[in-house]
């Protein structure tokens, strides 16, 4: 009876063992879904985040990328990360408010005054520790990738900030750039990206902001007449996984994947700028909208517009990040 006990026991150890082994040679699925084309910073991101382990890690890990929200959009991603159901997001920061309020400094107009000043709040103590503040949440913070600077495009020229008044914006869901319209007199739909261009080809709203990149690859210059180059604000990701997923991969792998998202989170940041500039140009040169650029006081003249908004939000950010986002910027202002 303990003999047939001990070798059944026996048996299912093997079994169990064997299992085990099985599962761990089996790679590790890592699904990487995102909203915009391959043609961005973001989308390129993917892309050689996927040939990276491709190349170093065979057989031990395999990458799958979902772009233009073809596995998830706006509305669940973040959702299904959190269930492991997709292992690599990287949502534009407007999108983590529902888990996060520091993160809203990334939205604040005006409070960057380029994308080197960005940069340097991302690397700095401040926002680092942004990058662990949903980690409650199941959600963890691995980078911040680039995409670039916003600009206001719009069915009318707009180059006073009064020229917005009555416009209705598309915004990503942010409350600091609700704010934002509406301290020029404007409304604001909330709406997932994947929806922006039918929105604006049919009217429904009129106005939206985007970097050069986004407007290019989704052709909303198609749809748009007018781009006022305000860059009056930041739209760039951060690299989320979740937590319990991540940090179960073993170390060496961990360790691998890791260096990988460093050298991808260079490449992307390196780029982007340039994606930028050349997408500004393949607007302009398409003639199908007007880029309209704005002078020093013009540009003063939106940003005293907008700025009362920091306030607004000074104390769901937090006075402390605040104050490190406003220590990076290097210009004099007049
Ligand atoms: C993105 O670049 O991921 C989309 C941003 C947006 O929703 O405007």
């Amino acid at each position: 009876m303990l003999k047939s006990f001990l070798a059944m026991a026996a048996c299912a150890l093997a079994l169990a063992v064997v299992s085990v082994q099985a599962a761990s040679q089996r790679p590790i699925l890592i699904k990487f879904s995102h909203v915009v084309a391959d043609n961005t910073p973001k989308g390129q991101g993917a892309l050689l985040f996927k040939q990276l382990v491709e190349e170093r890690l065979a057989g031990k890990v395999r990458v799958e990328v979902y772009a233009n929200s073809s596995l998830y959009g706006d509305a669940d991603e973040l959702e299904a990360l959190r269930k492991n159901e997709v292992q690599l997001l990287a949502p534009s920061l407007a999108k983590f408010g529902q888990y996060t309020q520091q993160l809203q400094v990334f939205d604040l107009p005006f409070l960057f005054d380029d994308l080197d000043a960005v940069n340097r709040f991302q690397k700095r103590a401040k926002g680092r520790q942004l990058l662990r503040s949903m980690e409650a949440h199941d959600i963890v913070g691995l980078a911040y990738w680039h995409n670039g600077m916003k600009q206001l495009s719009a069915s009318k020229a707009l180059l006073l900030p009064t020229d917005a008044a009555g416009l209705n914006f598309r915004i990503q869901p942010s409350e600091v750039l609700d704010a934002q319209f509406r301290q020029l007199g404007a409304q604001s739909q909330a709406m997932p990206f994947a929806e922006v261009f039918e929105a604006l080809q049919s009217g429904r709203v009129q106005g939206a902001e985007n970097p050069w990149s986004n407007i290019y690859s989704k052709n909303l210059h198609r749809v748009q007449p007018y781009i006022t180059e305000t860059n009056h604000g930041v739209l760039d990701y951060m690299l989320v996984s979740n937590p319990r997923f991540w940090y179960a991969i073993p170390h060496t792998i961990r360790v691998e994947l890791e260096g990988i998202v460093d050298e991808v989170t260079y490449a992307v940041n390196r780029q982007a700028e340039a994606d930028n500039r050349a997408d500004r140009q393949r607007i302009e040169a398409s003639g199908s909208s007007q880029v309209i650029g704005l002078s020093a006081e013009q540009r003063e003249a939106w940003r005293n517009a907008m700025r009362p908004v920091w306030r607004q939000f000074e104390a769901q950010i937090g006075a402390d990040v605040l104050k490190a986002a406003q220590a990076v910027n290097r210009k004099s202002r007049p």
